[in-house]
Order: structure tokens, then C-alpha cells, then sequence
């Protein structure tokens, strides 16, 4: 257990890592769990889209957004296949504060590149806890199965975390980047000991 928690404490950056209790919590409410998760991913794959529409003009970003909305798609339907293999229901989705909350933190005004970089480094930061939080199910379930169905997922996103960091990085400067970052970071540790611990929500 040590060594779990000083692996998840580094994990991507974060700079709190989630209450082990969550992973018991969400065990308990699995039609809820899963039913959070697939409109994380809906939500990741309508994000993409949106970026596409707004950036289309940046190459790059068009070329390789494109392919993910495509894998979050799929993701959300594995989710979703999941969800009727054990006959239980899509509810309907929650209000997202976690996300709602991060959204507060972007300029609004400001130079578009500030905007710019704002969007791409909220998607990565959601990518980065929902990785966290996949590897907390993939290590802490006591279902095996469960256990390699979250590994799957944790995977992927840890993937995308690194996408949108360098395409970032692409567009703009290393350092400026850098800095925001760790500013959101430091953003996104208060706004994860706010929330409400909770097992029917990824985040
Ligand atoms: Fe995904
Ligand atoms: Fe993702």
C-alpha cells in the first residue's frame, strides 16, 4: 500500500492524490460509477470535436484531435457495453462540478493564445486525474476483472494526458506552458479537497 500511494502522490503531477477510501465507495454503486464514467468520455469526445470546429485552422491539433474523438468514442461505448452486459441502465448525467470548477479557472479574456493554451491544458488535466483515478480502481477493486477493465482505460488517458501537453507546447512557448501548468496544478488540488468524496462520480 505504501508504494502505492507514493506512486500515485507522482503521478502525472497531480498534487493530491485521491482518498483510497474512494475506490471502496465506488464498489458500491457500480451502475452509478459507470454510468459517470461513459459521459466522461462522451464529454472527452464532444470536447475534441469542439476544439477541432474552434482550431480547425491549426493543422496539428485538427490531425491529431481527430483520432481521439474517435478512441473516447469507443471508450464510451465499451462503458456503455459494460453497463447492458450487466443489465443495468445509462442514467442520466450529473451536473459535473469537477469539471464546472476547472472551467472557472480559464481567461476568459486576455490574448486568444491564453485561451488557447488554457482549453488544451484543462483537457489535459482532466486526462491526468481521470488517469489517477483508473489507476486507484485497476489497483484498489477487488474484482479482477474490474481491476483490468479501469487498467485498459488508465492506460489510454495517460496517453492523452501527453498529447495535449505537447500540442500545447507545439503552439506555444515551452516556458510559458510550464508555468501555467503548474498553476493549474496548484488550482486543481483545491478544487479536489473541496469535492465531496463520493462513489458514483469518476472525479
Ligand atoms: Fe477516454
Ligand atoms: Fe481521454
Amino acid at each position: 500500500m505504501e508504494e502505492l500511494s507514493i506512486d500515485t502522490k507522482n503521478i502525472l503531477g497531480l498534487k493530491l492524490p485521491t482518498d483510497p477510501r474512494w475506490v471502496d465507495l465506488t464498489a458500491l454503486q457500480l451502475e452509478e460509477i459507470l454510468t459517470d464514467h461513459a459521459y466522461c468520455e462522451q464529454k472527452a469526445a464532444t470536447t475534441c470535436i469542439s476544439l477541432i470546429q474552434r482550431y480547425s485552422d491549426r493543422e496539428k491539433l485538427v490531425k491529431e484531435l481527430s483520432p481521439i474523438v474517435t478512441e473516447e468514442w469507443g471508450h464510451f461505448r465499451q462503458v456503455l457495453a459494460e453497463l447492458q452486459k450487466r443489465q443495468l441502465k445509462l442514467g442520466k448525467q450529473r451536473k459535473d462540478v469537477y469539471v464546472n470548477k476547472l472551467l472557472e479557472f480559464q481567461r476568459k479574456g486576455g490574448h486568444p493564445d491564453e485561451r488557447f493554451l488554457d482549453q488544451l491544458l484543462t483537457m489535459a488535466l482532466i486526462e491526468a486525474r481521470s488517469c489517477e483515478r483508473f489507476k486507484r480502481l485497476s489497483e484498489g477493486l477487488d474484482d479482477k476483472y474490474l481491476r483490468n477493465f479501469y487498467r485498459r482505460f488508465m492506460e489510454s488517458e495517460a496517453g492523452h494526458y501527453t498529447l495535449f501537453i505537447n500540442l500545447a507546447e507545439h503552439y506555444l512557448d515551452k516556458k510559458t506552458v510550464r508555468k501555467r501548468w503548474l498553476e493549474w496544478l496548484k488550482y486543481e488540488k483545491e478544487v479536489m479537497k473541496e469535492m465531496e468524496l463520493r462513489g458514483d462520480r469518476i472525479h
